[in-house]
């Protein structure tokens, strides 16, 4: 499985913070925010990883991640962003890295207090059709939810008004290579981008979108609210911990 990292965009809703340098640089406690998904991913058993960039200061990604020594990766994969078109827009730039693999996909700004092994690995043995992960969250008007019927996701919905559950879609998604496709067909939102939960709708469709919960705290920080929480959250607890069952699903996933 491939791993794709999502961290284009202009961060307009951070500014002025993000008037001289790219969201995805700025600081949370002690590492830049990009940091974090990245070692979501390689905890994950990801290696072959691609960062989608964006913004005024691309560059600086180069400077800062490198060949990826940080993470005891041997090289990094980089691709460009133009504008603000949304996460699915981002994501359809990947389509060349993919190369028909399956791929796990994060946004840059999302941060975890554990880790995605037992979802990696289920998506893994699943192999067709797509996987998300949902948290119990107070404010859900700020995120794609999840309608829950039985044991099957029934619909997402972008930002409602009026949530159907206070199940947060958050941003770590796993897709075959149909995801592609999908994406070719999107329209854009009332706020002009590709929506990536119009994509999750499609697999809905389809009948091949399985989810997972995910424990510990999660947080985006693409506010000036969620930033201080990812700042707080991260000195308090410390991020990306790995739990025993982690690491033993994570030694199965490489002998394989
Ligand atoms: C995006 C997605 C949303 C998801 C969230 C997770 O929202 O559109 O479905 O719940 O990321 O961070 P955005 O950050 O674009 O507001």
């Amino acid at each position: 499985m491939k791993g794709i990292v999502l961290a284009g965009g202009l961060g307009s809703r951070l500014n002025p913070l993000t008037k001289v340098t790219n969201k995805h640089l700025l600081p949370v406690y002690d590492k830049p925010m990009i940091y974090y998904p990245i070692q979501t991913l390689v905890n994950a058993g990801i290696q072959d990883i691609l960062v989608v960039t964006g913004g005024k200061n691309a560059g600086e990604f180069l400077r800062l991640l490198g060949n990826g020594k940080d993470f005891g990766l041997q090289h990094v994969n980089y691709t460009y962003q133009e504008g603000e078109g949304g996460i699915a827009e981002a994501l359809g730039l990947a389509e060349f890295f993919a190369d028909g693999e399956p791929i796990c996909v994060i946004l840059g700004d999302n941060i975890i207090e554990t880790n995605i092994c037992r979802a990696a690995d289920d998506f893994r043995r699943q192999r067709k059709g797509a996987k998300i992960i949902l948290k119990q969250v107070t404010d859900a008007v700020r995120f794609g939810v999840a309608e829950i019927k039985g044991d099957r996701i029934a619909g997402i919905e972008e930002k409602p008004k009026i949530p159907k559950s206070d199940l947060a879609v958050i941003g770590i998604y796993f897709y075959d290579a149909t995801v592609f496709e999908k994406i070719h067909r999107l329209k854009p939102s009332g706020r002009g981008e590709l929506e990536i939960t119009d994509v999750n709708n499609f697999y809905i469709e389809e009948g091949t979108l399985t989810y997972d919960k995910l424990e510990g705290w999660w947080t985006d920080a693409g506010t000036f609210e969620s930033l201080l929480q990812a700042n707080s959250l991260v000195a308090k607890t410390g991020a990306n911990k790995m739990t025993g069952s982690a690491v033993q699903a994570l030694s199965a996933t490489r002998v394989e």
